[in-house]
């Protein structure tokens, strides 16, 4: 079985086989890979623990697969070229080569340091090559990165440096960002004074060449740790299982949980769905536009493509600046082939410069890939119109973090696509809906809950030092099947189109944000007595967050309230998570058991008031009125 499908023929063959006999599809796929000892196990597991293992007693390093593997073939091929947010920067590539030498002394550096196998390293970087060197370092000592989204404030990166008790903090000066200036280092050092005392050290690479404040006892610089350092390091052997990572996401309840994936499956999983779903071809230059602090990144700038044997490209800037033709001319500089992107980027391009792409020779692209979020119907049409010249195929690809790789999507050329439809699953991807209840809804045309019933190579395989959160979250719901949060249709074909999730979480502009979160963060404020948190529909983020405030007797100046809630939301989360709607009311509209019905607020904010549903439950019914007046104001 070739790790790559080549026609529709080929898929077919390669699904029926994976659901017929898996052990004996993944036994194969995984045979293409560098291994220091052979699996005895294909796969074992129970989704009612849970506990999966995949390649039980293969050994291996991802690094040596994503790299040495190369070095015969490709040792002079371009393994990722970096462009500058500024334009006039020149771009920087590396070979296969150089970036094992560069990963190498890095590794080295590491290691001298006192980092070892299992310890975790946090990474709170900008998107430069250092970020991949780096992060290719510590799984190559098979040291557990957790990579944190350098737009996550200071009280978040603490969160989440204190859960997994890192050792390292990895980290740049500042972080040039369009036209904003960010102070990265200033963000940790106020992380680490909240009391994360596990850090020994912060590697901080010079960006910017801009003054920072110094701890001597913690800070070094990264020119200091590489110097001297020899630029051959033995790749640790890892366990199948091993960690390879730790990445913290948002859910319905609580603070964000760190999803775990283990090297083995993960491995073989993100090659094989990066080599399908972009159809990458030696010598392609693929283009993933997502920051390497979300999944995305993880998989499909960095392991994904690697593995592939691909030229990966790694961008600093935004969509936005200098232009909003930036993206398009980044493609034409480096006549991408593969280009990747989130709906939110889509809708705002398209708001921002309709003919844009008109302006650029877009001719070397052959797919163009859609992730995060649903794409609606208008942004899927120009995307395939006006970026693919209607002759690319747009890939629009269903996942999450927990899944590790992409799940559901057309193969270009191979599967047709179809606007709104992610279509089909993968080759080893057993989706199912279900109803309320947890019964199947077998056939076509449905609507249900998307769950997965069988395991797949790079599913997440517990939330961090939290076992029993993982199986309530995702093994509880339902019986024997994993739940993945999301709504779905299947159409007269069995082709798959996601609504989005049917859990408190919120998806703004690709990022989930967990309503519970943004709650905890608004109550923070002294005049805040209790808040409510829904999503609505944005014509650019595809969803907004729309609080809904009871506050302590009077606030005064309605405008200066609303700052602050948002200064307070910035602060605890990130400027990402701020609400774009802030409605003070009296009361919000509660159960007689005192829970909130969110439901009505979710109606209320998207303005659907004739299709409230029974409100006679309520315990104070007559709050809705109040609420709907006070929406009619806003808008
Ligand atoms: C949503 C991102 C519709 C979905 C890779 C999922 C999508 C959540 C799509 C995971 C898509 C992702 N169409 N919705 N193509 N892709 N989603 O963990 O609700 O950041 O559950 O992973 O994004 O978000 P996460």
């Amino acid at each position: 079985m070739p790790l790559q499908i080549n026609n529709i023929h080929d898929y077919h063959e390669a699904y029926q086989k994976s659901i017929d006999n898996p052990e004996a599809f993944w036994d194969e796929i995984a045979s293409h890979f560098t291994w220091k000892e052979i699996w005895n196990k294909v796969v074992h597991f129970d989704f009612v623990s849970p506990e999966v293992r995949w390649f039980e007693g293969g050994k291996l390093n991802i690094t040596e697969n994503c790299l040495d593997r190369h070095i015969k073939d490709k040792g002079d091929q371009v393994a990722i070229i970096w462009e500058a947010n500024d334009v006039d920067t020149p771009s920087v590539s590396l070979t296969y080569k150089e970036l094992l030498r560069e990963v190498s002394i890095c590794a080295n550096a590491l290691k001298s340091m006192g980092i070892q196998k299992g310890d975790r390293i946090c990474f709170y970087m900008p998107m430069i090559p250092q970020v991949v060197i780096s992060i290719l370092a510590c799984a190559r000592i098979g040291a557990v990165h957790s990579i944190v989204f350098a737009g996550f404030s200071a009280n978040s990166l603490a969160d989440r440096i204190k859960d997994c008790t890192c050792k390292m903090v990895i980290c740049s000066d500042f972080n040039k960002r369009g036209s904003k200036n960010i102070p990265v280092k200033e963000v940790v050092d106020e992380a680490i004074a909240m009391g994360c005392d596990s850090v020994e050290k912060v590697l901080v690479y010079n960006s910017t060449n801009q003054k920072i404040n110094w701890n001597p006892e913690l800070d070094i610089w990264w020119d200091d740790a590489m110097e001297g350092q020899s630029d051959y390091c033995e790749a640790e052997t890892m366990d199948s299982e091993d960690m390879l990572f730790i990445l913290y996401t948002s859910g319905s309840t609580g603070k964000p949980k760190g999803v775990v994936h283990t090297c083995g499956g993960y491995m073989v999983y993100t090659c094989y769905s990066f080599l399908n779903v972009f159809q990458y071809k030696p010598g392609d230059v693929y283009w993933c536009t997502a920051d390497v602090g979300w999944i995305t990144g993880h998989s499909y700038i960095i392991y994904g493509p690697l593995l592939s044997g691909a030229t990966t490209l790694i961008f600093e800037g935004v969509p936005t600046y200098p232009d909003s033709g930036r993206f398009w001319k980044v493609c034409e500089k480096h006549k991408v082939n593969q280009f990747y992107t989130a709906p939110t980027a889509i809708r705002a391009l398209m708001a921002s410069g309709h003919e844009e792409p008109d302006n650029y020779d877009l001719s070397s692209l052959k797919v163009i890939g859609s992730v995060g979020e649903p794409i609606n119907e208008e942004a899927w049409m120009w995307y395939h119109s006006k970026v693919g010249k209607s002759h690319c195929p747009v890939v629009d690809t269903w996942w999450q973090t927990e899944t590790g790789g992409i799940m559901i999507s057309p193969l270009p050329g191979i599967t047709d696509t179809k606007p709104c439809f992610a279509s089909y699953p993968l080759p080893g991807i057993q989706p199912c809906l279900v109803d309320l209840q947890g019964e199947e809804l077998h056939g076509h045309n449905q609507e249900g809950l998307l769950c997965i019933k069988y395991p797949w190579p790079s599913m997440i395989r517990t939330t961090y030092r939290d076992h029993e959160r993982c199986r309530t979250t995702y093994f509880s719901t339902f019986h024997n099947k994993y739940f993945t949060g999301d709504g779905a249709k299947t159409d007269e074909h069995g082709r798959y189109r996601i609504i989005g999730r049917v859990d408190d979480v919120i998806n703004v502009s690709g990022h989930r944000i967990g309503t519970a979160e943004v709650e905890d963060a608004i109550n923070q404020h002294d005049h805040v007595v209790e808040s409510a948190v829904v999503g609505f529909p944005h014509a650019i983020k595809g969803q907004g967050i729309y609080a809904y405030v009871i506050t302590s007797g009077e606030v005064g100046d309605h405008a200066h309230f609303r700052k602050e809630v948002l200064d307070i939301v910035s602060k605890h989360i990130g400027p990402i998570a701020k609400p774009d709607a802030i409605q003070i009311v009296s009361q919000l509209p509660k159960t007689r058991s005192g829970k909130i019905m969110r439901r009505i607020l979710r109606k209320i904010a998207e303005g659907e008031y004739d299709s409230l549903g029974d409100i006679s439950t309520l315990l104070n019914p007559e709050c809705v009125e109040e609420l709907k007046a006070g929406v009619k104001r806003l808008s």
